[in-house]
């Protein structure tokens, strides 16, 4: 009996035991039946473990070596665990910038997010295989915006999707449309536009561009976000008026003209408050007031209060660690953190997956058409670059100038994108000097050999980069004798100097030596343009560029400016092209060149690096750009809007239809007067009455205009084109009076105007 009883008790808690591991794994059998796609995201939500969903919500902590966000400004102690670099993880497709956190028991894949504006930036080697995974470098936005063309754009937002798409990548970080608050404004490169509507139509045909493959974009850096200097924890402080008007209406056009998949909010603080922690950014502005509903995520290791970006409806932390998700956690189980918001976050991060190639387990083929997508990143460089002067129609070459004179480091050494998450590993550059070759221009080989010494003892001298995401150091500029430059101009047809610059993240530029021309660059230029003119020959100058430069002060000696920017890849056959006269220039500036430094409305705000500044006031208000030089009557060196052809447009005909609804049609001809092809950029200013400032509202590109061709261009204006924020009522509307309809071929050459009217104030 004794032993019956002590085996019965035995037996019991063995029982109880075995009774305990049947139910459990019933239960889990039961939750890996559940599938995403075939069962609801609550269900698949429900039945997730916590351990799970904090995991979801940072991405796949990507596992490198501490102190790497430390470089950044950003905080080392939210990494300790395993801590990761910028924007690059091993995991999936190496070189990517990031991937989530797959949960394979209720299908949930991990999704790959790469950046970024030119291009696809991953690795383009991998360890274990000869196979080469480069990527096209295509134009940086500054070029794209400058083509006007929103067609073209799209068409470069589709091919550079297509890449993603075979190259495994999911979300595409791009495009960046942060406003040209100022000229050193470190990766203005990244960005279209000091305008608005520029910025905003242009990420809405990018975004509709990738994401007609199937792979979704993140706008970025939302919002504010408009310099490089302390950019992790710097405070804008910037009115609401401002905010509406200049710096959020841009991601407002393009949230609601390409509902993009994500959105990736800013390091920076905006009044106070990080971007990434803001809920009236993120969850009032962005999703009730604009209709996003893809989510959000965290520029990589931003902001400090992980348990507030979950709240403000940042959906994803990244780059990810473990000790973001156990801090979550903790926040969960301690009451701090409501688990239904983040059960809300989870939704809006599973709609998004489920849109994925991964999750749709597309097949990719590692296997992109480079060589089409080269193609489409020339045809963009030759319609972005902006021909600034033309004396005597210094260019087209003519037929017989079949040798240069090429001077300049960026000829030989064309830059083709900026540098961080900007960049891309392609497979070559073709530089100036090659493209020119291309198409049977001739360059002197003692020019070929001095430059190619020259470089490789600056960089020499220079040394390696110490990380990948390091600025670029400047080479400094070679220095030639008057004797050797005049030798060169008595042989050669035309004289061309080339000025190259490039910047990316974490640094903002200078004035001296980068904004403005280094000593040599000035000499040069002055020397070229006596040795050259007193040959009887011409100069041509290219500007081979990322930001805005100062070009009053030498401008006079150049017979031609052609601003090439950094055009891709494909940089020397487009230059080549424009040269010599195969494609008439149609690029116009989406930016002003102001006469100096100091003309520009946030000079005295923008953040000095040696200050360590924690505040940036943005005091210039809505008048940024073109909207101050044109308010306060200062002269630019080249305005906002402006750029030269090869063939010369008349404007026409305009016409004023008031339509239903306070809206009115305008209709205007624009005919090729001149005697080459061309295409002609037609901007629709607005101007309220009694005010000097004008607002761009409208644009459009003709198509290629034969001589004596023309075309009919149609606009419609909106109540929502005349409509001002009023921060006291909250609200946006449009005042009664007259408005001036300016229909400029820059925003200084004003060709026709008409008048509107409007009898009610009205309320949008
Ligand atoms: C940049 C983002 C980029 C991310 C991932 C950050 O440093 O600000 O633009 O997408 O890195 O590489």
């Amino acid at each position: 009996m004794y032993q019956i009883m002590r085996l019965k008790l035995k037996i019991t808690p063995l029982l109880l035991l075995l009774c305990v591991f049947l139910i459990t794994t019933n239960c889990v059998n039961q939750n890996s039946k559940i599938q995403l796609g075939t069962h609801s995201n609550q269900e698949v939500i429900a039945a997730m473990t916590l351990e799970e969903k904090v995991q979801l919500l940072v991405g796949d902590d990507p596992g490198f070596p501490r102190g790497y966000p430390s470089m950044f400004g950003g905080d080392d102690t939210l990494f300790m665990t395993q801590p990761p670099v910028v924007g690059k993880t091993e995991k999936l497709v190496p070189g990517a910038a990031g991937t989530t956190f797959g949960i394979p028991r209720l299908g949930i894949p991990a999704i790959v997010l790469a950046d970024g504006p030119a291009g696809v930036r991953i690795d383009p080697h991998r360890a274990d295989t000869s196979k080469t995974y480069f990527a096209t470098a295509f134009p940086i936005e500054s070029l794209l915006a400058c083509t006007w063309d929103t067609a073209l754009v799209r068409e470069v937002g589709a091919t550079m999707g297509k890449e993603a798409l075979e190259y495994g990548v999911d979300i595409l970080l791009a495009p960046a449309l942060n406003i040209h608050r100022n000229p050193l404004g470190g990766r203005n490169f990244e960005y279209y536009s000091e305008d608005p509507v520029i910025s905003g139509r242009m990420a809405a045909a990018m975004v509709k561009g990738v994401q007609s493959n199937g792979v979704g974009t993140s706008i970025k850096h939302f919002a504010a976000n408009n310099n490089e200097t302390n950019r992790m924890s710097i405070n804008a402080m910037v009115s609401e008026e401002t905010l509406r008007e200049i710096y959020l209406k841009g991601f407002e056009i393009a949230v609601k003209e390409s509902a993009p998949w994500t959105v990736m909010s800013a390091y920076n603080k905006i009044n106070g408050t990080y971007s990434a922690e803001n809920p009236w950014l993120l969850d009032s502005v962005l999703r009730d007031q604009w209709g996003f509903d893809g989510f959000v995520m965290t520029d990589w290791f931003a902001g400090r209060n992980r348990i507030e970006q979950v709240k403000a409806g940042n959906d994803l932390l990244m780059p990810g660690s473990k000790y973001v998700a156990s801090q979550i956690k903790a926040a969960v189980e301690k009451g701090e953190l409501d688990e239904k918001t983040v059960d809300r976050n989870i939704d809006r991060i599973l709609k998004v997956i489920k849109r994925t190639p991964k999750f749709k387990k597309y097949q990719y083929n590692d296997n992109p058409d480079l060589k089409q997508h080269a193609a489409v990143a020339l045809q963009a460089a030759t319609e972005g670059m902006v021909l600034l002067k033309n004396e005597d129609k210094t260019l087209p070459l003519k037929e017989t100038a079949e040798k240069i004179g090429a001077f300049g480091i960026g000829t030989f050494e064309t830059i083709a994108v900026g540098t961080g998450s900007g960049n891309v590993n392609m497979a070559y550059t073709t530089s100036i000097q090659q493209g020119l070759e291309n198409l049977g221009y001739e360059i002197p080989v003692n020019l070929i050999e001095a430059y190619k010494n020259h470089v490789i003892a600056e960089k020499k001298r220079i040394g390696e980069k110490k990380s990948y995401f390091d600025p670029d150091v400047m080479l400094n500029e070679m220095d030639w004798s008057k004797h050797a430059l005049e030798a060169v101009a008595s042989v050669c047809d035309v004289g061309l100097f080339t000025i190259s610059r490039t910047s990316g993240e974490f640094a903002d530029r200078k004035i001296e030596g980068d904004f403005e021309l280094t000593a040599i660059e000035k000499n040069m230029i002055e020397k070229l343009a006596k040795a050259f003119h007193a040959a009887n020959k011409k100069l041509v100058v290219l500007l081979n560029i990322g930001g805005v430069i100062e070009t009053a002060s030498w401008k006079e000696d150049a017979d031609a400016i052609l601003l090439a920017w950094q055009p891709g890849q494909e940089a020397g056959n487009a230059v080549a092209q424009i040269l010599s006269g195969k494609v008439s220039p149609s690029g116009k500036l989406t930016m002003s060149f102001p006469v100096k430094y100091a003309d520009v409305p946030s000079s005295e705000y923008f953040p000095d690096p040696t200050l360590d500044p924690k505040e940036v006031n943005y005091e210039e208000g809505s008048l940024v750009g073109y909207r101050h030089y044109s308010a306060n009557q200062i002269e630019t060196s080249y305005e906002f809007g402006f750029g030269l052809s090869y063939t010369d447009f008349e404007y026409n005909d305009l016409t004023l239809i008031p339509s239903e609804g306070n809206k009115f049609n305008i209709e205007l001809t624009v005919t090729n007067a001149g005697a080459e092809k061309g295409r002609e950029v037609v901007q629709l200013y607005v101007q309220v009455e009694g005010e000097k400032m004008i607002q761009l509202k409208h644009f459009s590109k003709t198509a290629l205009l034969q001589p004596g061709e023309s075309t009919t261009l149609q606009f419609e204006i909106t109540p929502e084109d005349l409509a001002s924020y009023d921060s006291e009522q909250a609200e946006w509307k449009t005042d009664a009076g007259e408005y001036a309809i300016l229909i400029g071929s820059s925003s200084e050459k004003v060709r026709l105007t008409t008048t509107l009217r409007l009898e009610k104030e009205q309320t949008l």
